[in-house]
């Protein structure tokens, strides 16, 4: 898709618009063995050439340093959606992160394990309410633990 001499419109782009495409990066990210170089270069000339592209948004994963990050939101004219944690890092994303990162520049902020884990999760950062934190071990185990079992916040006590 990231061609040197431009970008092609994207085939999903052209089927269904602009408007109807978001995209998710994960600058630096290392998962499955990747090994990227010049992060802020590279996703910068990305951004750049997908701004033409009159996407709905962005979404970043904190896979790199935040000044790297920061540089980021600024070069993309759009939406941004934050996804503020290290993904599977220690800590998940709640309001604190949120909060900073509409303070750095994010339009929307997502949320993986809160949502998992809190059935009520809007209400609950609508509130002030306590976050609850994930269960990993109920990750890919199948069966209702860890997808119906969290309580929302009335029966936790
Ligand atoms: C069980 C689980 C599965 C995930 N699978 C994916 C995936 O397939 N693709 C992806 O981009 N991120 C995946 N993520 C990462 C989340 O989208 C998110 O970036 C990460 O959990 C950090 O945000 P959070 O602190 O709000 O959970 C997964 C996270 C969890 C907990």
């Amino acid at each position: 898709m990231f061609t040197p001499g431009g970008l092609r419109p994207a085939p999903t782009v052209a089927a269904v618009g602009g408007a109807r495409t978001g995209i998710r990066l994960s600058p630096g990210g290392t998962f499955w063995g990747v090994e990227e170089t010049e992060v802020p270069e590279l996703y910068g000339a990305l951004l750049t050439e997908l701004a033409r592209l009159d996407l709905a948004y962005v979404h970043l994963e904190a896979t790199t340093g935040e000044e790297v990050l920061v540089g980021l939101r600024r070069a993309w004219p759009g939406t941004l959606i934050m996804n503020p944690v290290l993904p599977m890092g220690p800590k998940q994303t709640g309001r604190t992160e949120a909060d900073h990162w509409l303070a750095l520049g994010a339009d929307l902020i997502s949320f993986g394990r809160g949502f998992l884990a809190n059935p009520d999760l809007v209400e609950r950062l609508r509130t002030g309410l306590p976050i609850a934190p994930v269960d990993e071990a109920t990750y890919y185990q199948g069966g209702d633990a860890g997808y119906l079992t969290y309580p929302a916040y009335q029966y936790t006590a």
